[in-house]
């Protein structure tokens, strides 16, 4: 079975249990300051989890574009990639553990409605108890059940394994201790697939003088599925509360689910990765099965995967915050490419295998025609332009072949190689440098480039989320100035938001004058002192299409969508279908100012706005 076919599977294994498909989120969240990208299924659900009430009802199912840019620096094993799409299903205050488990199970081991695996090579996980939470020992039971009904006896310490709130509790912020208020999250139970005794590592790795155990790291088992029982939420006292609805928040790796299927522990041999490595050997003339070439090739495979998605999502790649990483993730895959085969030509050949990835994920995530063209180009122009910069560079490395830690640092000033690059390039040419005062130089840059990856998360989820849910505001007005202003060309290409600003990414072929960026301004600023009304309602697409909704360009849509109005519902100033949140009145907002203007290239324009 390919991931398409187990995509597949599961929507339709759960629509038929009452649950309505909805699309994958951009892997750029929207109105939320606290991330950078979708790295979990359950982020764009949000909002539900917490007690909006979700249009399409409380049973819910989808597969979610994801992306874990901590994960960057772990690629290259056969598990690890930094893009992958988790499949979800949500119970919103609907169902609980006993249909969750039970389905769950009935979908990993019935052949017919699911993948057929054999139940004995199946563990689990649950919540061992902590933080005044007691031990899942529901859970248990539901799971001996199940097992007991396929003839096998499942007892604690063998088949079902319980440990602390470090591997079986959930939330975005991880164990109870580290939950802001407003936070919710629960015990949860991971389901775990044994790749067996004849493939047992274990002896050979680093955890060797440990028991082997689901969670051990040694390679044996590999989790495919997290059932986490959102049922509590941090009070503001540091207490957990129970929720009053309790929600189920499943998430299964696909990927994972499709290597378990086929009994194949490289997750680079599945549909999705091989011909990508293929291809890679084809332009490299390296094999694969030599190990040495193995973690390369999966760098570049993944890194061009993660890249051709966010491209998509309209990240471009820049200095700053997700552009930052998309550029880091080219200029990664370059590297391995050029250690590959030692060859600087070599890397024009790349930017085609984006287009494979394109073709396998076509039609649901990219539309060949029109998206191929712009992924290919913005991954050819980057990495040529970072090609000159290796090959000047390089050259300067083997001039001196002991290098000094402020000269390695500077590689990254003169040629724009990211500083973690350059400790890669290093440490493959075998270069001897002053290690102590590169340190300092990289401490400095780490720190910064920290905050522009993965520091977003500034546990503020709730301090700064009214400024942010105000900037939102902000964005539809500014949406809907920019066209009555420019015109209908305009269509937004992506926005981002903080507590400190507003970015908008818009098509429109030239620079805006200063009159025209005043009279945006100024607009938005009177639709802000008129005191206009922002509804939501909810209605089926056709119909919001057909009023007018602007709806966000490249994005899919649930069959029943949420519209926000601003203004007059018979004339408004704007209309757009969006998930929210949002002010309800304009004068909850304050006035605004257009601070920066650039551009991205490519007929694309960005606005920075901020409240004045
Ligand atoms: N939120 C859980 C996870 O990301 C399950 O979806 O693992």
């Amino acid at each position: 079975m390919t991931i398409n076919e187990i995509r597949q599977k599961y929507l339709l294994f759960m629509e038929k249990r009452g649950h309505s498909i909805i699309p994958s989120s951009s892997l750029v969240p929207e109105g939320d300051a606290t991330t950078l990208f979708t790295s979990a299924g359950m982020q764009p659900m949000m909002p539900y989890l917490l007690g909006q009430k979700h249009p399409l009802g409380t049973r819910l199912v989808d597969s979610q574009k994801c992306f874990r840019s901590g994960d960057i620096d772990e690629i290259g094993d056969n598990r690890h990639t930094t893009f992958f799409e988790m499949l979800g299903n949500w119970s919103l205050g609907d169902y609980f553990k006993d249909k969750q488990l039970e389905w769950f199970f009935t979908f990993l081991t019935k052949k017919d409605e699911g993948l057929g695996l054999d139940p004995k090579k199946l563990f689990i996980t649950v919540f061992g108890g902590g933080s005044g939470v007691g031990k899942d020992i529901e859970s248990i039971a539901i799971w001996q059940d199940l097992f007991k009904k396929v003839g096998l006896t499942a007892k604690e310490g063998e088949r079902i394994f319980a440990y602390q709130s470090n591997k079986n509790w959930w939330s975005r912020a991880g164990v109870p201790e580290n939950m802001p208020p407003g936070e919710p999250g629960g015990p949860d139970s991971e389901v775990f697939f044994d790749f067996g005794e004849n493939r047992l590592l274990h002896e050979k790795s680093p955890f060797k003088n440990e028991k082997c155990h689901p969670n051990c790291e040694c390679g044996r088992f590999l989790e495919i599925g997290n059932s986490v029982f959102m049922q509590y939420i941090k009070n503001e006292d540091g207490s957990l509360v129970e929720l009053p609805r309790k929600n189920i928040d499943f998430g299964g790796g696909l990927t994972r689910l499709e290597a378990v299927t086929n009994s194949e522990p490289d997750m680079f041999k599945i549909s999705s990765l091989y011909p990508l490595i293929q291809e890679i050997e084809k332009i490299s003339g390296k094999s694969y099965s030599d190990v040495i070439n193995q973690p390369s090739m999966r760098v570049i495979a993944d890194h061009l995967t993660a890249a051709t998605f966010l491209i998509k999502d309209g990240v471009f790649p820049t200095n700053k915050a997700q552009g930052y990483v998309l550029r880091r993730l080219l200029r990664r895959a370059a590297v391995k490419m050029y250690f590959l085969t030692g060859n600087l030509e070599i890397l024009e050949k790349m930017a085609p295998i984006s287009s494979l990835v394109c073709q396998f994920y076509s039609p649901i995530y990219f539309e060949i025609k029109k998206d191929i063209p712009v992924i290919f180009e913005t991954i050819r122009v980057e990495i040529k332009k970072f090609g000159f910069s290796l090959d000047k560079g390089i050259k300067e490395l083997q001039k001196n072949p002991h290098i000094d830690g402020k000269t390695a640092f500077d590689l990254y000033q003169n040629y724009g190689f990211p500083i973690e690059i350059t400790t890669e390039i290093l440490s493959q040419m075998d270069i001897k440098i002053d290690t102590n005062q590169f340190e300092t130089e990289f401490e400095k840059h780490k720190e910064l480039s920290r905050t522009a990856s993965v520091g977003m998360f500034k546990g503020g989820l709730e301090d700064n989320s009214k400024t942010v849910t105000a900037y939102h505001t902000v964005t539809h007005l500014l949406h809907s100035a920019l066209r009555q202003i420019l015109g209908n060309h305009i269509g937004q290409k992506g926005s981002n938001l903080t507590a400190q600003r507003l970015r908008f990414d818009f098509s429109h072929p030239e620079k805006l004058t200063d009159g025209e960026l005043l009279q945006v301004e100024e607009l938005i600023n009177k639709t802000i002192a008129e005191k206009q009304a922002v509804t939501r309602e909810e209605m089926p697409k056709e119909k919001a299409i057909k009023e007018g909704a602007m709806a966000f360009f490249g994005q899919k849509y649930p069959d029943i969508v949420s519209v926000y109005t601003i203004g007059n519902k018979n004339n408004p100033f704007s209309k757009e279908i969006c998930g929210g949140p949002h002010v309800t009145n304009t004068e909850e907002l304050a006035k605004i100012k257009i601070v920066k203007q650039e551009s991205l290239g490519a007929g694309t324009r960005r606005l920075y706005l901020q409240f004045v």
